[in-house]
């Protein structure tokens, strides 16, 4: 059923007696779940390029591990015939009425990489109709979202007969069924007024929050990537001065904690370094579409960010001298794989940066991730290793609930030596009585 033209109220009504068909463009670790939470009230086809993952969602299994309470989202719609996956993005335009694109959107320093965006609004644009809505929840560096405009023109409509609105993902791989319900409100800017109206009721049908409307669409790209390039901006200046108390023989984390008890002070966790495709990746959005204006505090945030895991490396030098050990031919075994805890993600991960690093002045590299597998540590040039033996530096490089709670008398009893670095500060000078050298970004 067509939304436009209908208030907040009955698009809610209409989207939960399940009138409404949606597409959703992408199947990964946000656009799964946003798929399957639609399900729960209407029809839902999403579409991947990825036959596997089009597959296993039709067999009614989620492909999300980190995303337990998915499995059964899925089974049950699946089961229930409410959602179905294809790889066909024409037809399952030509069967929806809400189109939502949720593919990946990266850059680095020289380049913005939008080619799904534009391959899904293509295949979009051929089985665009009258009254249709497309939104884009992928993060878009501001404008992106309007450039679509002429691809999906090419379906013969002109925009006002279709709908465009962005309405970004806030939420975090891990709990992204429950951010997407009820933890953050959604933002939503839109091309004209009926469809802002539209899908503000699409998003308080499935969010607890509610939905905060903005001016513009770029103005709703541009709150997803400066939320991201505060995080940002903010680690690196508290790796910054982590690494000015490591200097002056001050505790970072002390101070921290006490300066953030004034209202207005709130200095991040120092640590190994950003990571994943979001945080250092939305910093480039915007220094990358600047042409006036000279970006310099947030590219100076990413190279600090992007200089933690050499860091980390140099705090080992450091921990391995205190014991009278040579960084080279050391054996170092990396706790965490992943870039952030509680997940298998390892785009941008700090931890792969530190283990080439190590390689790199030939120290013997072992690796352990909970949520990982022997053959993920090999692929990033690590040894598998399970426990402690023959060891002589740990580097935790990834706040897993597991590092929180090390078993660290087996520890001083299996390693060579005892040191440890802790990168992401899960633990705390006290294991320094057990005989450990024990040094943390900003606590040494
Ligand atoms: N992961 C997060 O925590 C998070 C949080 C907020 C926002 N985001 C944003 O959401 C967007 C998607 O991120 P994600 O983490 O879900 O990515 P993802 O890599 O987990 O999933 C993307 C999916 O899109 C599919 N895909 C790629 N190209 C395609 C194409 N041309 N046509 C159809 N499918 C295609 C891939 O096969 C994959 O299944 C990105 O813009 C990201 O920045 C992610």
């Amino acid at each position: 059923m067509k939304l436009i033209g209908l208030n907040r109220e009955e698009v809610k009504r209409v989207l939960k007696e399940g009138k409404v068909s949606i597409a959703v463009y992408g199947l990964g670790r946000i656009g799964l779940p946003l798929a399957a939470i639609f399900a729960e009230h209407t029809k839902v086809v999403g579409v991947d390029v990825n036959e596997k993952i089009v597959k296993m969602v039709n067999k009614g299994e989620n492909h999300i591990k980190e995303e337990p309470e998915l499995d059964e989202l899925v089974r049950r719609n699946v089961e229930e015939g409410r959602l179905e996956a294809t790889n066909d993005g024409v037809e399952a335009a030509k069967k929806a009425d809400v189109m939502v694109i949720l593919v990946p959107t990266l850059a680095n320093d020289r380049e913005i990489k939008l080619e799904p965006v534009y391959d899904v609004t293509y295949k979009i644009s051929q089985g665009l109709k009258k009254g249709d809505i497309v939104i884009t929840e992928a993060t878009m560096p501001p404008g992106t979202t309007e450039s679509l405009i002429p691809i999906l023109e090419k379906s013969g409509l002109k925009l006002g007969e279709f709908g465009l609105a962005h309405a970004p993902e806030r939420v975090m791989s891990g709990t992204a069924i429950r951010d997407i319900t009820e933890k953050y409100p959604k933002i939503v800017g839109a091309s004209d007024k009926e469809t802002l109206e539209a899908v503000i009721g699409i998003y308080e049908a499935i969010n607890k929050k509610g939905v905060i409307p903005v001016s513009s669409i770029k103005t709703a790209e541009a709150v997803k990537v400066f939320e991201g390039i505060y995080r940002d901006v903010n680690i690196a200046l508290a790796n910054e001065l982590a690494l000015w108390c490591e200097e002056h023989g001050l505790n970072a984390l002390e101070i921290f904690k006490a300066a953030n008890t004034q209202p207005y002070c709130h200095l991040h966790m120092p640590g190994a370094g950003v990571g994943g495709h979001c945080i250092p990746v939305y910093p480039w959005f915007v220094i990358n579409l600047a042409k006036k204006t000279n970006p310099r505090l947030i590219r100076t945030a990413r190279e600090i960010n992007d200089a933690m895991p050499k860091h980390i490396v140099e705090l080992a030098i450091k921990g391995l001298n205190e014991v009278e050990k040579l960084l080279n031919g050391s054996r170092i075994l990396v706790l965490g794989l992943s870039f952030r805890g509680g997940v298998k993600e390892f785009i941008n991960s700090p931890a792969l940066e530190i283990i080439r690093e190590l390689k790199k002045r030939n120290v013997e590299v072992y690796a352990y991730d909970p949520l990982c597998s022997r053959g993920d540590a090999e692929k990033f040039g690590a040894k598998w290793k399970e426990d402690f033996k023959g060891i002589d530096a740990v580097i935790i490089a990834t706040d897993h609930e597991e590092f929180k709670s090390l078993n660290l008398e087996k520890m001083a009893r299996e390693m060579r030596c005892r040191v440890i670095i802790d990168g992401r500060n899960v633990l705390s000078k006290e294991v320094s009585k057990l005989g450990f050298v024990y040094l943390g970004v900003g606590n040494i």
